[in-house]
């Protein structure tokens, strides 16, 4: 298993460009994928989960080429997917899964999906469930778990009560709902990431976002679209991180994301007493903006349930934060967190506890008591990006040497991670 070995980090600072939002990422290309014409997307983010979400729309009949900055995607259109040869294979990324599986069931080819051993351990009946009520039909005979069947047919909008915030969910629904008959309304936990609901008008299409509530027509036709993929805030939460934490830190960030259902990570560093300057530079369809983190004394804060949406990502690097402020943080309402690429409550605990750090986990989060020093340890990845990288910022200020076990996991998310990390710390 690759390994990285890092220490503590005399210096931090300078001007990272920061690689495309994955979220985004992956719905320029599913969109464009849907859309009548060539879609032309800049700076998409190259990395493992995104090539899945290529692979896979490949797979079914799309042409996807780079030129430079720009991704291009000729759009299936009216003329409907062809149907794919063997299995179409998610890799690691359950947002390609669960909105493939939107995308596919009412758009009449028939396909299995299935992943890597983190992916298929995953549950999916969450996705499936809606979907079925739209009249879809899926093979899940894997309990609730891929590989699975979707069998393609003509489907029927419904009114739907989310009960998990997730925006994997939300748009394998919407996206079901602009090929179905009759309208789709999705209420309930609708606060997630919102992406779709922004790239959809981009797109030509109609969606109608209310308090609570999004909406989606039936029978639409999309048309190619030019995005601009910002900077993705959950891979820039490593680096303010790392600002905040090495004595005399500083990062400058251009063009992140400052989407309002992405920055909870921002608003929580605000309130521990981070020392953050956010200027926002352009608005449509995405708020993206300049961003200057400086180190500074931290704070304990508690996070609340309705917060976690906007920070999921971001809760292994908070827990290393916490560990370096004063007082206790607490994060509650985040159950998600241990059905991600591992049980990242857990894979937070473990490797917190083998550097030092006083942690408590909670069946929904978790409880650090801050202010203890790090010692280098060795880490487990658990094969989960967010986890190597989150420990790989703990070692920039921990005693000793940390051997980050799995590290190549980062290439889902941030191929140039640890490249990065070396140019900011010498
Ligand atoms: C994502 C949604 C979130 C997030 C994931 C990406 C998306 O998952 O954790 O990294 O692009 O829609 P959930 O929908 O499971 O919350």
């Amino acid at each position: 298993m690759p390994t990285t070995t890092l220490s503590r980090a005399a210096r931090f600072g300078g001007r990272p460009r920061l690689p495309g939002d994955k979220s985004i990422s992956h719905r320029g290309l599913i969109l464009g994928a849907l859309a009548e014409g060539r879609t032309e997307v800049v700076d998409l983010l190259e990395s493992g989960d995104v090539q899945s979400t290529a692979r896979c729309l490949r797979a079914l009949g799309v042409a996807i080429a780079r030129e430079g900055a720009s991704t291009f995607v000729d759009g299936i259109g009216g003329r409907g997917f062809s149907t794919p040869e063997g299995v179409l294979d998610c890799g690691n990324s359950g947002t390609t899964m669960r909105v493939l599986m939107g995308v596919l069931a009412g758009r009449g080819v028939a396909a299995t999906l299935t992943g890597d051993a983190s992916l298929v351990r995953r549950p999916m009946r969450r996705v499936a469930e809606p979907l079925v009520r739209m009249g879809a039909r899926f093979d899940l005979t894997n309990g609730d778990c891929a590989p699975l069947t979707v069998h393609g047919t003509r489907l029927h909008g419904i009114d739907y009560a989310l009960k998990i915030a997730s925006a994997q969910i939300k748009t394998a629904i919407l996206l079901a709902g602009i090929s179905a008959s009759g309208r789709t309304r999705v209420t309930g936990e609708v606060g997630s990431r919102d992406h779709t609901e922004r790239l959809l008008p981009h797109f030509g299409g109609a969606v109608e976002v209310a308090p609570g509530r999004v909406e989606v027509p039936g029978d639409q036709r999309l048309r190619a679209a030019r995005v601009h993929v910002p900077g993705d805030p959950s891979t820039a939460a490593f680096w303010m991180a790392a600002a905040c934490l090495v004595p005399g830190g500083h990062v400058e960030l251009e063009r992140v994301s400052l989407n309002p259902t992405r920055t909870g990570f921002l608003r929580v560093l605000e309130r521990m007493g981070a020392d953050v300057r956010v200027e926002v530079t352009e608005a449509h369809p995405e708020p993206v903006g300049r961003m200057v983190v400086r180190q500074g004394a931290l704070r304990g804060v508690v996070v609340a349930p309705d917060e976690v949406p906007s920070l999921i990502d971001e809760l292994p690097m908070l827990a290393v934060l916490a560990s370096q402020a004063e007082g206790e943080t607490s994060v509650s309402g985040a159950e998600e967190l241990r059905v991600k690429e591992t049980d990242r409550i857990e894979a937070v605990a473990t490797n917190l506890r083998a550097m030092g750090g006083r942690i408590e986990t909670r069946p929904d989060g978790f409880v650090v008591e801050g202010g203890g020093a790090l010692r280098g340890a060795a880490i487990d990845s658990f094969h989960d990006h967010r986890i190597a990288m989150a420990f790989s910022i703990a070692a920039l200020v921990a005693d000793g040497e940390t051997v980050v076990h799995g590290s190549e996991c980062v290439g889902i998310s941030y191929p140039a991670f640890f490249d990065t990390l070396r140019d900011l710390t010498t």
